[in-house]
């Protein structure tokens, strides 16, 4: 049994979640659904992000101290997860025992060996990002990344002595082709380690919203750890409280981020572990941004999407199917309501919701519910011999979409052949042959559907599982563990009571919204 170890950020509790965190908590949860169906060793992680500038800023405008901001915000983060079917399991938070003190270990181990030592910061910094900028990095005076204006900051500091890992990490990576997806991130990275590397700063004298610095007789004031350094290792910190699991899954994990940070996880964690002669992760995945108009959804900048909403609106399968099937991982997609509207009811709805009662209530009607299938009633179509070999592989690659499409193939296959077949005319027939070749459409589209819902299952967890209790399937997915033996031909139960089918997906209604 192999080790699988994914990943999600953990998300600054300033505000409740949006699309964003919601993309990438799905995709984590697609992944572990999918692991465990193939019966690996799963653990997934989620958290929150809990110290820093950023929250504290937040806290004084919310008029709470910090941490009556982070215990209330929190909440919305789990019950955004626990809305969506997410099967994390643990969810970590930075103000933890457990993971302060893994915290202060590792800086404590760092400022024995020298690799951090007390200098002098001065730039600037962006607080929504919680990153250090230099003069040159600067855009119209502003953060590069997010456009917002940046602060001067001028203080003792604790540094890291990240230039002496980075031609480690540039081997690394050219050694480890799949470090880093996609590979568009991947050139990205080493274009950043072919400039030159600077220590980095790792401490804060200027907040107090933090993990305290270990004190080694040196410093002037008080120091509070950087956020940055504080939040990535709760990929680690995570487990010290489950006996075995470092050993057992560290170094299989699997970080799954945004593209906008990248370096964090790509840069400055590997070689914060490199420092502390750690295993690095096996792989960082970086999916692309959604959009609205062209511009990243956030929290900071206003045009933030709530899931919650959506989930009542379109549906929790609905919103996990749209926002892997319309697009690509890597890249950025632009959301809209209308995009989602019409992909949620031509896949859902019509394709997978329609196939499914369509046969269902023909085997009913012409077969009755209690059916015993024999290999001679099931003939494999090409859709399904297809998907079955290309499903995992792009599953493995992240190419989500495609894996979708080829299952969607699988329902072009069944209404196709419906068409051309014609089993209501079959149906009126008395001959022996007309009824046995009767059969064997039914309960070959039967059978492809079975398939093409278990190969869903990670995706709409839910409503497969609906799908097959009406086809009378009553394997029991909610832990998914190891059934992929019978995601093959055939491999269903043999004796099988059809229900009565009730629709999966009812169609949706868009309206345009009002002008304004
Ligand atoms: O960066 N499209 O937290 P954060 C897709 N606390 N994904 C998006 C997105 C969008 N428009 N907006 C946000 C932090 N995300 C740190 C992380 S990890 C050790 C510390 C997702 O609340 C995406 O995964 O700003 C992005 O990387 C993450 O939310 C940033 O969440
Ligand atoms: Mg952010």
């Amino acid at each position: 049994m192999s080790s699988y170890y994914v990943t999600t950020p953990i998300y600054y509790v300033t505000d409740a979640p949006h699309i964003g965190h919601l993309y990438t908590t799905v995709a984590a949860d697609i992944l572990a659904r999918y692991h465990r169906m193939r019966g690996d060793d799963v653990w997934f992680l989620t958290g929150t992000d809990e110290h820093g500038q950023k929250i504290q800023k937040k806290a004084t405008e919310t008029k709470e101290t910090p941490q009556q901001l982070v215990d209330r915000v929190v909440q919305r983060y789990q019950a955004a997860w626990e809305k969506y079917g997410i099967t994390h399991d643990d969810f970590i938070r930075t103000t933890e025992e457990r993971h302060k003190t893994v915290v202060t270990e590792y800086i404590d181990k760092l400022m024995k060996t020298g690799d951090i030592y007390l200098n002098e910061y001065e730039g600037w910094y962006c607080v929504p990002d919680e990153t250090y900028l230099t003069d040159t990095q600067l855009v119209d005076g502003k953060c590069p990344e997010c456009g917002r204006v940046v602060e001067k900051l001028k203080e003792e500091s604790y540094f890291f002595k990240m230039s002496a890992y980075a031609e480690r990490l540039r081997k690394h990576i050219e050694a480890n082709p799949s470090f880093i997806f996609p590979e568009s991130r991947k050139n990205e990275v080493l274009g950043f380690l072919k400039q030159e590397i600077r220590d980095i700063s790792v401490s804060r004298t200027t907040i107090t919203w933090g993990i305290a610095m270990p004190k080694d007789g040196k410093a002037k004031k008080e120091h509070k750890v950087y956020v940055w350094f504080d939040a990535l290792t709760n990929y680690i910190s995570a487990l010290s409280n489950h006996p075995g699991k470092f050993d057992s899954h560290w170094d299989q994990a699997i970080h799954i981020v945004g593209k906008d940070i990248i370096k964090f996880h790509a840069v400055y964690w590997p070689t914060f572990l490199m420092a502390l002669g750690l295993p690095l992760p096996k792989q960082i995945v970086a999916h692309g941004w959604l959009t609205d108009s062209n511009r990243k959804i956030s929290k900071s900048l206003g045009n933030a999407i709530d899931p919650m909403v959506l989930a009542d609106e379109v549906g929790i399968d609905g919103m996990r199917y749209f926002l892997f099937r319309e697009f690509s991982f890597g890249q950025d997609g632009e959301y809209t309501k209308e995009g989602m509207y019409r992909r949620i009811n031509s896949d859902l709805a019509n394709d997978f919701g329609n196939s499914v009662s369509r046969v269902t209530s023909m085997i009913l009607k012409y077969l009755g519910e209690n059916i015993e299938i024999s290999p001679e009633d099931l003939e494999k179509p090409l859709a399904v011999t297809a998907a079955l070999e290309h499903y995992p592989k792009n599953i493995d690659a992240y190419h989500f979409e495609k894996a979708l499409e080829i299952v969607s193939n699988i329902f072009g296959f069944v209404s196709r052949d419906i068409e051309e077949s014609q089993p209501w005319a079959l149906a009126k027939k008395e001959d022996a042959e007309s009824k046995a070749k009767l059969r064997k459409y039914l309960l070959t589209w039967r059978e492809s559907l079975r398939v093409a819902s278990l190969l869903l299952y990670p995706f709409v967890p839910t409503s497969a599982e609906r799908a097959l209790a009406t086809l009378g399937d009553t394997v029991s997915l909610k832990d998914g563990k190891n059934v992929w033996g019978i995601v093959e031909w055939n491999k269903g139960p043999a004796k099988v009571t059809l229900a009565k089918p009730v629709p999966l997906f009812p169609r949706l209604e868009y309206k345009e919204p009002a002008a304004t």
